[in-house]
């Protein structure tokens, strides 16, 4: 079967609950889980509650393997502003994950080229993702694949666009501070993971997911793309949710 299950749920706060417990479940049915995570502000109270969880001995990271979506490409990972830097403090210092267990694509090397080659290389090693976590972006691109991204685009250096770069500004002191590229999984990539788990909440990603489940699919809008996967879940919150089937 195919088409995107939709959770609405009453906040932020219940999104992350809620997606927290799901990946709680499914590592503790399989140890070796191999997770894609993703960085941005959706995400941080999801790595609060699995924090939590680990706190509270319910989920043991040792055997997870971790592959995180996108990197500034330009960045060194131990600058304050890299997606490295904000899943060491977020997730990945609190929590017994093992270090060669954590894989990112580096964005700071001439070798990008080979970096992206390798990267695919290393899920292919590992048997694939199990769960992908992603956000989703006011433009509704996924990871860093901005519209009018190719459905098969793998990983690779991309331009980012305006709008993505004036939302991330906020972590920057000024907009022209904003990297223009990041290293990003594919559209492809993404959608060769067993499972796909979408956040999206508040009023500013309503538009976003309205237009990605109730419009047509196409790469002017991304994330319109898990329509087609088999087993993709879409956790929102009331606001995020809100612009439902308005066409
Ligand atoms: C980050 C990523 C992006 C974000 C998206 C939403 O790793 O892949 O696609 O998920 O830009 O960001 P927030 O949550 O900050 O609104």
């Amino acid at each position: 079967m195919r088409g995107v299950k939709i959770l609405i749920l009453k906040d932020a706060e219940a999104v992350a609950k809620k997606s927290a417990s799901l990946i709680v479940e499914r590592i503790n049915k399989n140890p070796k889980l191999v997770l894609g995570l993703a960085t941005g502000e959706t995400m941080l109270p999801l790595y609060e509650e699995l924090r939590r969880a680990y706190k509270r001995g319910e989920v043991n990271f040792s055997e997870v393997k971790t592959f995180n979506l996108d990197e500034y490409f330009g960045i060194n990972s131990d600058d304050k502003n890299s997606y490295r830097s904000y899943m060491d403090k977020e997730l990945f210092n609190k929590v017994n994950l093992r270090k060669k267990n954590i894989n990112f694509l580096d964005g700071d090397v001439k070798e990008y080229k080979k970096v992206c080659i390798d990267y695919e290389k290393k899920i292919k090693s590992v048997g694939g993702i199990d769960l992908q976590i992603l956000g989703i972006g006011r433009n509704g691109h996924i990871a860093f694949n901005e519209p009018g991204s190719s459905f098969k685009s793998r990983t690779r250096k991309v331009r980012l666009s305006e709008r993505t770069r004036r939302d991330n500004s906020k972590y920057f002191f000024s907009l022209r501070r904003v990297p223009k590229f990041a290293l990003s999984m594919g559209i492809g990539t993404i959608m060769e993971s067993k499972e796909i788990v979408l956040l999206a909440s508040g009023k500013r990603k309503a538009n976003a997911i309205h237009k990605s489940i109730d419009g047509k699919i196409t790469n002017r809008i991304p994330a319109s793309v898990l329509r087609k996967h088999k087993k993709a879940t879409f956790i929102l919150d009331r606001a995020a949710a809100s612009d439902f089937n308005k066409i």
